[in-house]
């Protein structure tokens, strides 16, 4: 069975999600994770999928707040053998109602052209021009909570 958690700064599961999504998203770019980001995710909220048979983390996803209508949704990590179970969705879903209790309006996020379909079936829609950063094209999204 598969559980969604809140994951504290600084934690071993904290490391354990830097692991996860400098596997799954940085490294397949030939990007690295330098200590200095650690720094600024302090305010972030942080968010895991933990597989209970086990207690590894399978996916995960970080919460930047940007002012105090909007927080932003990044990194959404799931580990290789796990995707396609709805992980995903679920990591999703889970952020979307921490966001929300967290008291914040609005979802944003940058959604690489190949998963625009994914938050597009989660409710998200486009805003304004895609645009490209590092050679990678990206689609502005958003969704009111
Ligand atoms: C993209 C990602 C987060 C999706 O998570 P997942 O657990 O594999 O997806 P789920 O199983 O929850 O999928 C939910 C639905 O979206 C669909 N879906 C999954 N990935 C999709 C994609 N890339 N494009 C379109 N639809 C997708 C699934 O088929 C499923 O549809 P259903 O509801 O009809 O069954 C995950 O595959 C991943 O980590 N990929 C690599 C990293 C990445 O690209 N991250 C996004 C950074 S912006």
């Amino acid at each position: 069975m598969k559980k969604m958690i809140d994951i504290d700064f600084g934690s071993s599961r904290y490391d354990e999600l830097v692991e996860l999504r400098y596997k799954i998203l940085l490294e397949p770019l030939g990007l690295k994770f330098l200590d200095m980001h650690r720094t600024r995710e302090a305010g972030y909220l942080h968010i895991g999928c933990i597989e209970s048979l086990d207690d590894r983390l399978v996916g995960g996803l970080i919460l930047a707040p940007v002012n105090d209508e909007e927080i932003r949704m990044m990194q959404v990590a799931v580990d290789t053998k796990y995707q396609g179970e709805g992980v995903g969705r679920d990591l999703v879903h889970y952020a979307e109602k921490r966001a929300k209790e967290a008291g914040y309006s609005r979802l944003v996020m940058h959604a690489m052209l190949s998963v625009v379909n994914f938050y597009e079936r989660l409710g998200y829609r486009q805003e304004g021009e895609i645009f490209e950063d590092k050679g990678i094209t990206f689609a502005r999204m958003v969704k009111d909570l």
